[in-house]
């Protein structure tokens, strides 16, 4: 996410968008240039072919049969969790919890690791977060009187990070903060957090929605002690994510649910749990959705990163220096490191609006506040930014495309 070697002519951008059947349609008459990804990414091929093969041919539940299509479908949903191990270099494969994705992820850690906590209690988070780490502390505020307490953000969308010594006391319990700024596009540097919240024994979760998407995670290097990610922002399919976390945690950690396959005996007088993974696993999960990951991490891995690295780097800059070309339009965030996210405002026009207008023009973005109010709010974009957020499909033409577009909305509002 951070190196930019000259790699781009190995990068053939155009054989990765065949792979796409969406990204190949016209919306409203016009060719579709899709850059809502950070709210969702395109599926290619190899991920709609394994969910639909699944269910033509393997379709049945798992860990519970021992029929031949139950076992199938179980050695695929165990492969997937490892190839999760893989492509976020965990220890062990007994690391990777099967959740819906990054918000539960979080909140099974708030639930689980909270429940062990007494009033007065201190988190941290910081001002960057989307609210899936934010609202789980607070339900840990009101139900238990924990502090919540902030690293603050810069005018460039940057963590604070001076301020983080006087913010770890005595009664810091965990440091929870996300990898990449769904909203601006922030690449924080989580493996140096990680090193200051461990040096006074304090716990890290990273929110690593963003993270996977743009390039390759590697826990054992961050050393988080938890990593909370999200299939449908990486080629997956939605509705299905992992917890990474240390396996000293999961084994001391409470269930987060009850139910089946979480169990090793039921009574009535009591219960003994399954051991970790599947301790936080009760009911069956999304079978389907697992084999979908899997097939995406794996074409994920299989591609070349130094140059997707460069090509995203390319996308960013341009897109940056184009639409500051537009009159009374102001990028919302510049952080020195970013995946390739340009948030933006322009003096006089309402981002629903210039959403509008740009959907009109077949080009797909997001409006709004992006779940990260505190963060807008600060740098002065209370009523929303407008977001185009790229993933290496996209190409220099979606970023002309979007300039243009901008300057006619702009035109037409003003
Ligand atoms: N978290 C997603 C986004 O940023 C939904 O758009």
């Amino acid at each position: 996410m951070s190196d930019t070697p000259n790699t781009a002519s190995t990068f053939d951008v155009e054989a990765i968008r065949a792979q796409f059947p969406a990204l190949q349609q016209r919306v409203n008459g016009k060719p579709l240039v899709y850059l809502d990804n950070a709210a969702t990414t395109q599926k290619p091929l190899c991920v709609i072919d394994a969910v639909n093969q699944f269910y033509r041919v393997d379709n049945a539940n798992i860990h519970r049969g021992v029929h031949a299509l139950s076992a199938r479908a179980t050695e695929q949903y165990e492969a997937a969790r490892e190839q999760i191990r893989q492509s976020l270099n965990a220890a062990a494969v007994d690391e990777i919890v099967f959740v819906r994705g990054t918000t539960e992820a979080i909140n099974l850690v708030a639930s689980s690791f909270g429940s062990r906590l007494k009033a007065g209690d201190e988190i941290l988070i910081s001002a960057l977060e989307h609210h899936a780490n934010i609202v789980p502390w607070h339900l840990l505020r009101e139900r238990m009187g924990i502090v919540l307490k902030v690293i603050p953000v810069t005018d460039m969308g940057e963590l604070d990070l001076s301020a983080l010594p006087a913010l770890i006391t005595p009664r810091t319990r965990l440091l929870a903060v996300n990898h990449v700024s769904n909203a601006l596009g922030t690449i924080n540097p989580v493996q140096a957090i990680c090193a200051q919240a461990h040096a006074h024994g304090v716990p890290v979760l990273i929110d690593g929605a963003q993270g996977l998407p743009h390039g390759l995670v590697d826990v054992q290097a961050i050393n988080c002690d938890f990593y909370a990610m999200s299939g449908h922002k990486a080629f997956g399919p939605s509705g299905v994510g992992a917890l990474y976390a240390r396996r000293p945690w999961l084994d001391e950690l409470p269930p987060y649910q009850g139910g089946g396959d979480m169990i090793e005996t039921v009574r009535f007088d009591c219960v003994r749990y399954a051991p970790p993974p599947a301790k936080f696993e009760a009911g069956t999960p999304n079978i389907e959705g697992a084999i979908g990951l899997k097939a995406a991490l794996a074409w994920h891995a299989a591609q070349n990163w130094p140059a997707i690295t460069h090509h995203e780097a390319q996308l960013l800059a341009a897109a940056a220096i184009g639409l500051q070309e537009i009159p009374g339009l102001r990028l919302i965030g510049q952080a020195a490191h970013k995946v390739p996210v340009v948030s933006f405002v322009i003096a006089g026009c309402h981002p629903h609006d210039i959403g509008t207008l740009l959907d009109a023009m077949g080009i797909a973005v997001r409006t709004g506040q992006h779940c990260a109010m505190p963060v807008l709010e600060q740098l002065g974009a209370a009523t929303g930014t407008v977001r185009a957020s790229f993933a290496f499909y996209n190409t220099m033409d979606d970023v002309q495309a979007l300039v243009r577009a901008v300057h006619r909305a702009h035109d037409l509002l003003s």
